[in-house]
């Protein structure tokens, strides 16, 4: 009998983060946006990243979805570093991103949205393949089990929360590495950010890496894993939610002793 270990166990054992950052450095010019960021982003895990306006969470964001490139440091995506040339290869290496305002398209259905720019064609004449489209999305909407009344709905007639449900349904559609949401619930209601937050929670039971940017500090202690906290373009600490407190992570924030 051999005590090989078997593939899963390996990859259990050694298995490499999603999302790795290292010394990650921004400036413009002569604005230091942020000075040195270290972060893993587990499978299955959410990562809050947190701070006050102007701290850099928003250029870190841009920074992992290739809309900025560092000025120095490194990103690796499972395992292997990345250089994105802008957002669209950052998407087809598996990085999708949730913003709060929605990137959606008001007057189309559902299923248009959720292939926007990446729609599913048919036949010789590639014309669209509407139903398969629709299909795929019912099938996602009921499995993050975001409520609307139907896939071929227009999108208008959704409410903010199911607006964003299908943002973040979108989002865990392309990703195959890791979601980024930039306070995806502010401009959201409390019962319909309550429903966001379940179908954020589904897809870190899905195995999904989730790094979320949030000012609502009851959400991070509600729904993250980890936070970590930039002030003025310093990482100031990362910690398990469960070993910190409101009162610290504020105080982190602020620069003032709680
Ligand atoms: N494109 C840019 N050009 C120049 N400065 C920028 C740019 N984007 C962000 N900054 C600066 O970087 C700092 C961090 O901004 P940002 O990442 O938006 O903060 P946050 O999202 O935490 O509020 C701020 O000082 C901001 O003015
Ligand atoms: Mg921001």
């Amino acid at each position: 009998m051999t005590l090989t270990p078997s593939a899963a166990e390996t990859a259990a054992t050694t298995s490499t983060p999603p999302l790795r950052l290292k010394g990650i450095h921004k400036n413009f010019g002569g604005v230091v946006a942020i000075k040195t960021f270290d972060l893993e982003v587990r499978a299955g895990e959410i990562v809050a990243l947190v701070g006050d306006n102007g701290a850099g969470k928003s250029t870190l964001v841009k920074i992992i979805s290739g809309l900025y490139q560092p000025s120095d440091g490194e990103i690796w995506l499972n395992g292997e570093q990345v250089h994105f040339r802008d957002a669209s290869d950052a998407r087809a290496k598996g990085v999708e991103v949730v913003y709060q305002d929605l990137a959606l398209v008001e007057d189309q259905p559902v299923y248009m949205n959720m292939f926007l720019g990446r729609e599913l064609t048919k036949g010789p004449l590639r014309t669209l393949d509407r139903k398969g489209m629709a299909k795929q999305t019912q099938e996602l909407v009921d499995t993050l089990d975001v409520r609307i009344p139907s896939a071929k709905a227009t999108l208008s007639d959704l409410s903010g929360g199911q607006r964003q449900g299908i943002a973040i349904c979108r989002a865990t559609h392309w990703a195959s590495s890791l979601v980024l949401m930039d306070e995806p619930t502010a401009a959201l209601g409390v019962a319909e950010t309550a429903k966001v937050e379940e179908v954020i929670l589904k897809l870190k039971a899905r195995g999904a890496a989730v790094l979320i940017v949030s000012h609502n500090m009851d959400q991070v202690f509600r729904i993250a894993d980890r936070v970590s906290v930039l002030r003025r373009g310093t990482q100031v600490a990362t910690r398990n939610l469960a070993d910190t407190s409101h009162n610290e992570v504020v105080a982190m924030i602020t620069g003032l002793a709680s």
